[in-house]
Formats: structure tokens, C-alpha cells, sequence
């Protein structure tokens, strides 16, 4: 039999187009299930928000209406503090007792805090911070940028740094932090040297609005090249002023826990405007709360 070699450069043409074809509809799968995942992460979260609540529903009626549950970005907006919240597109427990179990970001709110707050009248971001309209965790969270991030979410006990916004620093045991930084700073005379509030001392940059301070406000010095986050910038200078660079601050020899304390308080320094429905008068003789 005699071969045809043009039909044989044909056929390995055709096969070489084929193999290319499939490879770019496989690739273009493989992008595009990735991307909408990206961007869906809350979708999957309330989705099995719907499952794990219709398997805990025990009524007719309970399981009528987790049915109506519809997935979707949900959004809590205060004109009053000028918040769109929408960290409930994830946490949609959040208010439900039931969860407290369940793992994040379902899992339900420690405490009495939402209680005392009601979602919404207050939102998520008053007290922790974060970036209240996005949609990603790593944005939500403010932890989106390698170096630092321009909305940091608080973590542990740096979230005291809000109350204060609303309440006297010693009001409560959850605000005894905050409460004993403020003490600090009189202790240590820091506004020998700053200024708060218009009296103190000018051989330091003032400290009004020092908690509104971005990452890039504070010198980190040429040596340090880890993740840029203000809160640890601020214990780090308390413990030892020339932590980053070399400071013309006293050095306290303080330690981390004073130090912590001293970077809540300051952190609780912002010029937000709170409206005065959402400002509690200062109690009085509650000081003994904290010891
Ligand atoms: C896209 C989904 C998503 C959004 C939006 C989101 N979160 Fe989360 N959150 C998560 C997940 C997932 C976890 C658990 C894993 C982790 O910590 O990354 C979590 C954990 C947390 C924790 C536990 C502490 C921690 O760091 O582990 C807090 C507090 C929190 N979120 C607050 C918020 C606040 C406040 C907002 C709104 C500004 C928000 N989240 C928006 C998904 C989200
Ligand atoms: C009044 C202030 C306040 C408000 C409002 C608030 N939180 Fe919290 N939240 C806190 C405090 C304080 C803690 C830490 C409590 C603790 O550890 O006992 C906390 C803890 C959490 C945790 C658990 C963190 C962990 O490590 O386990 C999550 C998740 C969370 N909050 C999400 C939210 C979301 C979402 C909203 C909005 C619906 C919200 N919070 C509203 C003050 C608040
Ligand atoms: C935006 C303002 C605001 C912020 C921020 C805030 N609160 Fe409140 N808080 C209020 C208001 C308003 C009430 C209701 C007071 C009332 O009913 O008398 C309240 C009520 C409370 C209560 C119960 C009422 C009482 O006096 O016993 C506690 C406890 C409390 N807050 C603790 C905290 C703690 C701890 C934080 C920080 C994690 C915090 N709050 C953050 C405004 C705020
Ligand atoms: C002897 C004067 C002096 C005293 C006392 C002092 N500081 Fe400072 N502080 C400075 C100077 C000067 C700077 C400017 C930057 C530098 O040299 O570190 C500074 C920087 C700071 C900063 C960074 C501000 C910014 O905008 O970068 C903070 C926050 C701060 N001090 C808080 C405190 C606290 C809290 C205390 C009390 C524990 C205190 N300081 C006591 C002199 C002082």
C-alpha cells in the first residue's frame, strides 16, 4: 500500500489544533471557576448558612423560612455614624445563639456586645474596624496589602481602643485596658512633651489624633521590612522608643503589658464625630470596677 504523506501532515496539523483548542477551553474553565469562587466566598458561606440552619430547624415553620433565605450581599447602613457595614455577607450568624459552635465565619458573637448593640443601630466597624464594604475576607479584615493596611482591623484587646469613642474609659471590666492607659499617661507625664487636646508640651508631635494614624504617618526606620500594622508600631515604641529608628523619646522601660495599655488608649484618640444619641454620659464612682 502506498502512503499518502499529505494526508498524514494533515491529520498531525488537525490533532496539533485540536490538543490546542482543548488545552485553552480547559484553561479558560480552570480560570473562570477560579475567579468565581474568588469572588463568591460569601455566597458559599450563606449557602452553608442554609444548610447547617435547615438541618437545625426543628419546626415546619423554622424550615419554611430558612427556605425564603435568600443568598445575596447583605448590608447593615447607619447615616447617623456614616457606616455601610457588610461584614454580615459572611458572619450571617453572627446574632444566632445556635452558632456558637459552628467554625468562622458562622460561628456566632462572644458576649453580650450585640445585645448591648443592636446590629442595627451600630454596625460591625464602629467597634472593630476593618473595611465595612468589601466583599473579600482579606480586604474586609484590612490585611489586602502586603506592607500594612490602610484599614486594619483591631484585634483582642486593642478593640477597648473603640469603646472609648462612646464610654468613659473606666466604665466597664471589657473597657479596664483603655482605662488604665489613660491612667498611664498621667503617671508617666507623657504631655510634658505632647500635646492633648490644646495643653502639654511641644517637644513631641501632638497626640490629639493620634489613633487616625496610618501606617505610612509613623517612621519605620531602613531596618524593618515585616508587615507595617500601627497598633504593633505603637507597643513597640512604648517598650523602647528606638525600637525602629533612633528616637528622641524618653525611654520608660515600661513593659508589654503598660505598653499595650498606652497603645489602646492611644489608639482611642481619633477625631470621629460621634452624634450624642450614641454617646453614654460617664458613670460615676465606677472606678473601683478596675483595680
Ligand atoms: C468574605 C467573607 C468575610 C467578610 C466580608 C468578613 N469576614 Fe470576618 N471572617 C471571615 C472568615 C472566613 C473568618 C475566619 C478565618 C479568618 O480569620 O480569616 C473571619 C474571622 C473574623 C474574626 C475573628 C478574628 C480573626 O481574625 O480570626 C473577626 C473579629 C471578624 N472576622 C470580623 C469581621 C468584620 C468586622 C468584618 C467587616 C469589616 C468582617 N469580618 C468581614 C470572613 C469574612
Ligand atoms: C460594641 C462593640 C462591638 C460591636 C458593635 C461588634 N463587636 Fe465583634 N467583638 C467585640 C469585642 C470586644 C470582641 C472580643 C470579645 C471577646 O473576645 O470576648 C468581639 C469579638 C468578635 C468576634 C470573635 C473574635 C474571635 O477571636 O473569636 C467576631 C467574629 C466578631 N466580633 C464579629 C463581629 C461582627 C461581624 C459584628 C457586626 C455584626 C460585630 N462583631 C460587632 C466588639 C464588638
Ligand atoms: C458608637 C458608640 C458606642 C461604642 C463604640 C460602644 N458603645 Fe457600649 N453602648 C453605647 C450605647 C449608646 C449604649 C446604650 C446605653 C444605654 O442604654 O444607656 C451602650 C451600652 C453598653 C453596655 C450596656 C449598658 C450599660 O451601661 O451597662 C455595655 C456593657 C457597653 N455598652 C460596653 C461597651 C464596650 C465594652 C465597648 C467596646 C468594645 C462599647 N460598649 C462600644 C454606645 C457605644
Ligand atoms: C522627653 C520628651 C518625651 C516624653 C516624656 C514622651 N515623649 Fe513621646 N515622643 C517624643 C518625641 C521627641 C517624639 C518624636 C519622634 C521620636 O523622636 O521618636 C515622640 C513620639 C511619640 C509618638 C509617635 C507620634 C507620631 O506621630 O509619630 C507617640 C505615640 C508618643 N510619643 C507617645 C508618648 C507617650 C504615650 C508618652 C508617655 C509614656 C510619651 N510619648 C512620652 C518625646 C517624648
Amino acid at each position: 500500500m502506498k502512503i499518502n504523506l499529505n494526508n498524514l501532515k494533515k491529520v498531525k496539523i488537525e490533532s496539533v489544533f485540536l490538543l490546542s483548542v482543548v488545552f485553552l477551553v480547559f484553561s479558560l474553565i480552570y480560570f473562570l471557576v477560579f475567579i468565581f469562587d474568588f469572588q463568591t466566598d460569601w455566597a458559599n458561606y450563606q449557602e452553608s448558612y442554609k444548610d447547617i440552619s435547615s438541618r437545625m430547624a426543628k419546626t415546619d415553620q423554622e424550615k419554611e423560612l430558612i427556605n425564603q433565605f435568600e443568598v445575596n450581599i447583605k448590608q447593615i447602613h447607619i447615616k447617623e455614624l456614616n457606616k455601610t457595614d457588610r461584614c454580615i455577607s459572611c458572619h450571617v450568624s453572627i446574632d444566632e445563639e445556635k452558632f456558637k459552635n459552628i467554625k468562622q465565619p458562622l460561628t456566632s458573637h462572644p458576649g453580650e456586645y450585640l445585645k448591648n448593640h443592636p446590629i442595627e443601630k451600630f454596625g460591625c466597624t464602629i467597634c472593630h474596624g476593618g473595611l465595612g464594604m468589601a466583599t473579600t475576607t482579606e480586604s474586609a479584615h484590612g490585611a489586602a496589602e502586603e506592607e500594612g493596611s490602610l484599614y486594619p482591623m483591631l484585634g483582642g484587646v486593642f478593640i477597648q481602643s473603640s469603646c472609648g469613642k462612646c464610654h468613659a474609659e473606666n466604665s466597664y471590666k471589657e473597657t479596664s485596658v483603655i482605662g488604665k492607659g489613660k491612667r498611664l499617661f498621667d503617671l508617666y507625664g507623657c504631655n510634658v512633651c505632647h500635646k492633648l487636646y490644646k495643653s502639654g508640651g511641644t517637644a513631641g508631635p501632638d497626640l490629639t489624633k493620634i489613633g487616625a494614624k496610618k501606617y505610612y504617618d509613623v517612621s519605620w526606620g531602613s531596618e524593618y521590612h515585616g508587615d507595617k500594622n500601627i497598633s504593633e508600631w505603637l507597643v513597640n515604641h512604648f517598650e523602647n522608643p528606638s525600637y525602629y529608628y533612633e528616637s528622641k523619646m524618653m525611654d520608660f522601660k515600661m513593659n508589654n503589658e503598660n505598653a499595650t495599655a498606652l497603645a489602646v488608649y492611644m489608639l482611642s484618640l481619633v477625631p470621629e464625630e460621634i452624634p450624642t444619641e450614641y454617646v453614654v454620659k460617664k458613670k460615676e464612682n465606677i472606678s473601683e470596677v478596675i483595680k
